[in-house]
């Protein structure tokens, strides 16, 4: 491949460069657009419990709301997490490369907990350690005929070129429309989830049926979630304070059910911590926990950035449900408190990108920022900076609450495109200088691409190395690219 490239007279690779540099400067040519597009959706209501898609799994003590998550730091281990309604049988987790051969078991753990008057089943965690890189492995959970199998495949080594294919869900809840947006994410080919946070919105209901929709929302996802690891960030759904019902810890249930590899990224809270996966560093950030200076999540974001090798891992990726620029009115400038506090290590980092949710439409950023802002110059609209994340708002899973559909007017300067419908995103990794990025509009019957731009990597696409490297193995695949556009 590298023999076929260096073949190329030098003027093919720079017109090669110099059309992807124009396709991708779509993203910052500044001038945003609101779309008018207007899907019929279906009513913002959600499922009715006795629906097929919280079917039960057949047998007594059956395991159901069976999802995996990333488990270690660098993608080789998983936690499998599952719910039993009675008696707390053994939490092993049987395990191979092949179908139906299960060599290797792990034990986890099980746990129970009340929320009110809702008694929840056991929820099983259980760490599948020292697994092979880009490996597809099969596993068993439950007892006799009662167990299920499911499958997964882990990422490829970590490394700067390694490939990969993320998906971006958020604020889902489980209504029809929730359903829509996980049918088409299904044929999107991405291979995890980044979820930016509101899950279940079981806090939407009291007593008992709080549990009983968490309960339901683990049965509703598991069709992917069983298969593919999705990185948790919590939201504000997740902090069920009910004190009128005696539920005074906040994310009880959320922490109870959905594990996070938080210690393995130094962090003392499930709620912060980080993964790199491929050649991407995922940095996950809680909107709804402190962050202000000394802070817990201060003091570990500020050695985490200090852990991020880009020449290992050239995508620096940031999740938070509250996004930190929304030209929205629903939520507007919510996410300026954090964006006081962080916007300056992300701009110093040069964070490629930056996924939130809280806001039901979607919306993209130019590479903006506002970190020359101080109350004594008074200096304090968001300008173009070249260093600066593409924030990219994705709460448009579809939940109960329906759209944000009124947009500030006029769109902003640093507003690229929005709009108030359903989807999800897709993030493709190409390599360590460019990753194509999709948001997806849920569509009647069928998958749109709309929103869609070449992302070039802020360390390698701007590092005096690429132009020695650019000659070598890259072109290929960004002859690819081209094609795509
Ligand atoms: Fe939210």
């Amino acid at each position: 491949m590298i023999g076929t490239v260096n073949s190329r007279p030098s003027w093919f690779v720079q017109v090669i460069f110099a059309a992807i540099t124009f396709l991708s400067y779509g993203a910052r040519v500044y001038g945003g657009i609101t779309s008018t597009f207007v899907r019929s959706e279906w009513p913002s209501v959600d499922i009715p419990l006795d629906n097929e898609v919280f079917a039960v799994p057949k047998g007594h003590n059956a395991p159901q709301q069976v999802h995996i998550t990333q488990g270690d730091y660098d993608g080789k281990a998983v936690i499998v997490s599952w719910v039993t309604t009675d008696t707390p049988v053994l939490s092993v987790v049987h395990f191979g490369t092949s179908p139906g051969r299960y060599t290797l078991s792990a034990k986890g753990t099980a746990t129970n907990y009340t929320f009110h008057n809702y008694k929840s089943g056991y929820v099983h965690h259980c760490l599948l350690e020292g697994l092979k890189y880009d490996t597809k492995y099969y596993y068993k959970i439950g007892e006799g005929d009662s167990s299920r199998e499911f499958s997964f495949q882990t990422p490829p080594k970590i490394g700067p070129d390694a490939p990969y294919k993320f998906g971006i869900i958020g604020d889902l809840g489980q209504t029809y429309n929730s359903l829509s947006t996980l049918e088409h994410y299904m044929h999107s080919g991405a291979q995890a989830v980044l979820f930016v946070g509101d899950l279940s919105y079981a806090d939407r209901y009291q007593y008992n049926d709080v549990g009983l929709r968490w309960d339901t929302w683990g049965r509703f996802i598991e069709k992917i979630a069983a298969y593919q690891p999705w990185l948790w960030a919590a939201g504000n759904h997740e902090i069920e304070y009910m004190p009128y019902m005696g539920e005074v810890i906040p994310f009880k249930s959320y922490l109870y059910r959905y594990a996070t590899p938080y210690l393995a990224s130094k962090s003392t809270s499930p709620l912060w911590y980080a993964v790199r996966r491929a050649s991407a560093h995922i940095i996950v950030l809680s909107s709804y926990s402190p962050f202000v200076k000394y802070t817990p999540q201060w003091m570990w974001l500020r050695e985490e950035l200090k852990r991020v090798d880009r020449e290992k891992t050239p995508w620096l990726i940031v999740l938070m449900h509250v996004p930190i620029y929304n030209s929205n009115d629903a939520h507007f400038m919510e996410g300026e408190s954090m964006r006081s506090v962080f916007e300056r290590w992300f701009v110093r980092n040069k964070v490629d990108v930056i996924f939130a949710g809280h806001v039901h439409a979607y919306e993209r950023s130019y590479r903006i920022s506002n970190i020359h802002y101080n109350v004594s110059t008074g200096d304090r609209y968001p300008i173009p900076d070249e260093s600066a994340p593409v924030y990219i708002t994705v709460g448009d899973g579809g939940n109960q609450e329906g759209l944000a559909g009124r947009f500030r007017d006029p769109q902003p300067d640093y507003s690229a495109f929005r709009e108030a419908s359903y989807g999800h995103s897709t993030l493709e990794i190409k390599n360590r200088t460019h990753a194509l990025y999709h948001w997806n509009r849920n569509d009647d019957g069928r998958k749109v691409a709309t929103d869609s731009f070449v992302l070039q990597n802020q360390y390698w696409a701007t590092n005096g190395r690429r132009r020695r490297l650019k000659k070598n193995h890259y072109l290929t695949s960004l002859v690819g690219q081209i094609a795509t556009y």
